[in-house]
């Protein structure tokens, strides 16, 4: 049986700091532009996106090379706005994986006044990351190299390290639509390469929890936004295979971990 689309997606996806040094197509751009109108998820936390030329709003990154384009991931302030840009800015990459265009999720290594200032945001907003976004180069800058090397970005934890199964009546694990959806999860991309993302399963559902390892900043909690991405793969996967779910915010305490939400499968 072919492997889904969305599990491939997330195998092909990596992080793009190298660009051909060209600009996207007018197809490229409507249908970036489209797809952002479009966009929906499940917090209803007013996520909404900028796309932003390089050369007309005068921005860089120091970790880029090359990109023709940005995009800021935003939010409204409130609780659930990093989670949520997480799970709709994943929706977004993947979205520009599938049309072979290179992303990388940057929170950290920009200016962050700049490009809130390019976003235009009113006082009740907030931008939570940026992407590049555009032709990935052939060959990866020096630096690109460097900076995979130094987070190990191309190693990912086993499963048990990241997932709890507590329902050994139906061990998610023995079901091919939830080995794919944890798989994506495991893949997914995180700040620092920190894989922060814990789930346990038990008869009700999947709770989604953090393992916090980073701290948070003023402006923005990475790790949150991790989860949203992390959320957005296993859902996207249910999806896929036509699985109705419903994300709920439930919180079940466990020690050490904060909660995040639960998918219950319907
Ligand atoms: C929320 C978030 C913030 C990130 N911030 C940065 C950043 O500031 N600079 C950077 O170069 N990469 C950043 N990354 C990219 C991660 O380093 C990268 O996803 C991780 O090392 C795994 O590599 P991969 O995306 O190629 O699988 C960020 C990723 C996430 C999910």
């Amino acid at each position: 049986m072919e492997e889904n689309r969305i599990l491939q997606l997330c195998r092909k996806r990596r992080s793009v700091r190298t660009f051909e040094d060209r600009p996207l197509s007018k197809e490229q751009t409507d249908e970036i532009r489209q797809f952002i109108e479009a966009m929906e998820e499940p917090f209803h936390a007013g996520v909404f996106f900028r796309f932003l030329n390089r050369e007309e709003y005068g921005l860089s990154a120091p970790v880029l090379k090359g990109e023709p384009a940005y995009i800021t991931i935003c939010a409204k302030k409130g609780p659930y706005g990093d989670v949520a840009a997480g799970y709709a800015g994943e929706k977004l990459i993947l979205h520009l994986c599938g049309m072979g265009l290179g992303t990388v999720w940057i929170g950290g290594t920009m200016d962050r006044e700049a490009f809130t200032k390019a976003s235009a945001l009113s006082e009740d907003e907030m931008m939570v990351c940026i992407t590049p976004v555009g032709v990935p180069a052939a060959k990866m800058s020096l630096r690109e190299n460097l900076m995979r090397k130094g987070v190990k970005s191309d190693r990912r934890f086993a499963m048990p390290a990241i997932f709890q199964e507590e329902d050994s009546l139906h061990p998610a694990l023995q079901d091919a639509l939830y080995i794919a959806a944890l798989e994506a999860v495991r893949l997914a991309p995180s700040a620092v390469n920190k894989q922060p993302w814990r789930i346990v399963h038990d008869s009700e559902g999947f709770h989604f929890y953090l393992e916090r390892s980073l701290k948070k900043t003023e402006e923005c909690d990475m790790q949150r936004v991790d989860l949203g991405i992390a959320l957005y793969q296993f859902c996207a996967g249910l999806e896929e295979k036509n699985q109705d779910f419903r994300i709920v915010i439930e919180p079940k305490e466990r020690e050490g971990l904060e909660y995040i939400a639960s998918v219950i499968a319907e």
